[in-house]
C-alpha cells in the first residue's frame, strides 16, 4: 500500500470525522492518571487524538505522511511547531505531539513517558508480515504495565481484499500474548454500518476491541 500517495491523492477512506465509539466506551478501562499520555500508531489524522487531548491527556502520535499530519493541525485550528528530532520530523501543539516518519523507527526513548496505547485502524492497515513486525516494535517500544485499547475487524477475508485487513481473535492472540496479558472487549457483526462492506458483498464483519497490557519480557 502505498500510503503516502493515498495523502497526495486524498483517497483517505478511513477517516472518519467523529470520535470513535469504543474510545468513549472504554478509554476508562486504560486507567489513565491525569495528564498521562497516550501512543496513537499509524495515527493519520484522527479526531480520537482530539478527544484523547480535551480529556487532558498527552498524545504522542507517529504518522508516515507530512500531508496528514499538517491537515490534523491544520483542520483542528491547533497551532503548532515544527522541529527535526532524532531522525523524525516532529509537529507538536500543547497536548499533541506527531512524529511525521516511519513507525518501525521510533524507539523506546520516544514512548518513555507513556501510558497507554490507542490502536484504530493500525495494526488492520498493514499485511500479514507487516503485523507480526508491528506487534513485535510494539512490545519492544512501549513501557512496562502500558495497557493497549486495540480495535480491529474480522470479516472473510477472500470476499474483499485488505487493507482494512481482517484480523482474527486468534491472530491477536497469538501476536501479543507472549508479552501482554490480553483480554477480549466485545466482538459483534456490524455490516449494517459497514457501507464499504456490504458494497463488496461481505457475508459479516466483525467489530472486535481488546484491552491489552505489556506484562511480560
Ligand atoms: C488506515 S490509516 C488509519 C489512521 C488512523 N489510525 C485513523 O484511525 O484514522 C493508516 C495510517 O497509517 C499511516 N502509516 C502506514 N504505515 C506507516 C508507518 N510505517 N509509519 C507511520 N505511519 C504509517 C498511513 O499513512 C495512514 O495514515
Amino acid at each position: 500500500m502505498d500510503w503516502l500517495a493515498r495523502w497526495q491523492n486524498n483517497k483517505i477512506g478511513w477517516h472518519v470525522d467523529a470520535v470513535n465509539r469504543s474510545l468513549i466506551d472504554y478509554f476508562e478501562l486504560l486507567e489513565l492518571a491525569p495528564g498521562a499520555s497516550v501512543f496513537v500508531p499509524l495515527c493519520g489524522k484522527s479526531l480520537d487524538m482530539i478527544y484523547l487531548s480535551e480529556m487532558g491527556y498527552t498524545v504522542i502520535g507517529v504518522e508516515l505522511s507530512a500531508i496528514g499530519v499538517k491537515q490534523f493541525f491544520v483542520d483542528n485550528s491547533l497551532p503548532y511547531s515544527v522541529n527535526q528530532i532524532n531522525g523524525f520530523v516532529l509537529y507538536e501543539s500543547e497536548r499533541i505531539k506527531i512524529y511525521c516518519g516511519d513507525y518501525f523507527s521510533l524507539g523506546a526513548e520516544h514512548l518513555s513517558s507513556v501510558s497507554a496505547v490507542y490502536d484504530r485502524a493500525s495494526l488492520i492497515a498493514l499485511d500479514l508480515d507487516l503485523r507480526e513486525k508491528y506487534a513485535q516494535h510494539l512490545a519492544a517500544i512501549i513501557p512496562l504495565d502500558a495497557r493497549i485499547l486495540l480495535l480491529t475487524l474480522i470479516y472473510p477475508q477472500h470476499q474483499m481484499s485488505g487493507p482494512p485487513f481482517s484480523v482474527s481473535n486468534s491472530e491477536v492472540e497469538s501476536l501479543f500474548s507472549s508479552a501482554f496479558q490480553y483480554r477480549q472487549l466485545h466482538c459483534f457483526n456490524d455490516i449494517d454500518n459497514e457501507p464499504k462492506f456490504l458494497r463488496a458483498g461481505v457475508d459479516y464483519v466483525e467489530n472486535a476491541a481488546y484491552l491489552l497490557q505489556k506484562g511480560r519480557e
